[in-house]
């Protein structure tokens, strides 16, 4: 594979990949963006340009998105509308990109008989109780709750059944919520971070004790790539790194690090339909293909997240304020 098409390159884990295939592979890498709010070209400003191409598009244009797959061996597909809270606020614009903007790789990597990657979320499963011994795997039922988990739903059942009546060469991984740099500060881990540094308190949604299974955003990419070369064409993949931890948890532990007071957040209102907790088994990913998170410690990983951040002000800081007017207006 040595032409790669990495769709939403420009946004938080994209970018990521697209820094993986630089520092591990000898492919080159055409990203096709979109450049929404959650973009960011500075992601991938220290990539070298004759590795890295940028072409600005929409992934559910196919007079764009025709002629890209024919030229490449493989695509990775993540452009997405991303955050929960904005779907619930204006979905049309989630099943535009993820439903439609899929359909449209689909349909050209059948014109052409691309290999395909399609990178999805643990959300399209549901959500479990806090104290369910069972975690997901590839064979949980779909369950998604909002208007962004059901239309990456979509999209995966999008994939599965031109994997199944056309023969195109697809796999699917769904991934557990990702941390790390450069993502966008309107996400639960940034925002807090960034809150603290401005003196505020992290705004937590109803009690807090919502669960999230946070994997490092490299350990995301190395599994990407793992699946991308080794793994069985129709088949899904479930990434995860045992990193289960509740919001308030996550919250005190970014307090701590700044030496404030781990009781000093805000419950703030509730996210409507708020999933309670996501946790995921990822065995087939590890014995079938050998792969294996790095970034095995959380707290340590959280620690130099939020050292980036502070090192980092000059990316995030133009986006601070009306991330928090919107959230503001909500009463979060
Ligand atoms: P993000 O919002 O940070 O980035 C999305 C990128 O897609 C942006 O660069 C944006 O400009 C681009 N994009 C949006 N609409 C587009 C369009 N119509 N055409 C072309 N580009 C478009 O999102 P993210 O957190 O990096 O998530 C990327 C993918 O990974 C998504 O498919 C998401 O479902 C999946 N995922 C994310 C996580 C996570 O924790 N962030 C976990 C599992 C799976
Ligand atoms: P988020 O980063 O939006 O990811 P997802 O909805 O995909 O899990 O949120 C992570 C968790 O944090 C989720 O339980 C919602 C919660 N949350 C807050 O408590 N406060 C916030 O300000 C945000 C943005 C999220």
């Amino acid at each position: 594979m040595r032409r790669i098409l990495v769709t939403g390159g420009a946004g938080f884990v994209g970018s990521g990949f697209v820094h993986h295939l630089v520092a591990h592979t000898d492919a080159s890498v055409t990203v096709l963006d979109k450049l929404t709010y959650a973009a960011s070209r500075d992601a991938l400003r220290a990539l070298p340009p004759s590795r890295v191409q940028l072409v600005v598009g929409d992934v559910a244009d196919a007079d764009v998105v025709g002629p890209l797959v024919a030229a490449h061996d493989a695509v990775v597909h993540y452009a997405a509308e991303s955050h929960n809270d904005n779907s619930l606020d204006d979905p049309a614009v989630f099943v535009q990109t993820n439903v439609v903007g899929t359909f449209t790789l689909l349909e050209a990597v059948r014109r052409h008989g691309t290999r395909l990657h399609h990178v999805s979320t643990d959300e399209v499963y549901g959500d479990l109780d806090l104290e369910d011994p069972q975690r997901f795997t590839e064979s949980s039922a779909y369950d998604p709750s909002s208007p962004y988990s059901a239309t990456k739903a979509g999209s995966d059942l999008l994939v599965r059944a031109w994997v199944r009546s056309f023969g195109v060469r697809a796999t699917v991984s769904t991934c557990s919520n990702n941390y790390g740099p450069w993502q966008h500060v309107e996400k639960f881990i940034p925002r807090q971070i960034t809150n603290v540094i401005d003196g505020q308190p992290p705004k937590v949604y109803g009690a807090g004790r919502n669960v999230r299974d946070w994997i490092h955003v490299d350990d995301h990419a190395s599994a990407v790539w793992t699946i991308l070369t080794r793994g069985r064409i129709g088949e899904t993949y479930v990434v995860g790194a045992d990193g289960e931890r509740s919001n308030l948890e996550v919250a005190r532990q970014i307090l701590e690090h700044f030496g404030r007071s781990p009781g000093d957040l805000d419950l703030v209102a509730d996210r409507a339909g708020h999933d309670l907790r996501y946790a995921l088994d990822s065995a087939k990913l590890r014995t079938e293909l050998g792969w294996a998170p790095q970034h095995r410690d959380f707290e340590a990983g959280l620690a130099s997240t939020i050292e980036w951040y502070v090192a980092h002000e000059d990316w995030w800081r133009p986006h601070k304020q009306a991330v928090e007017a919107s959230y503001a207006a909500k009463g979060q």
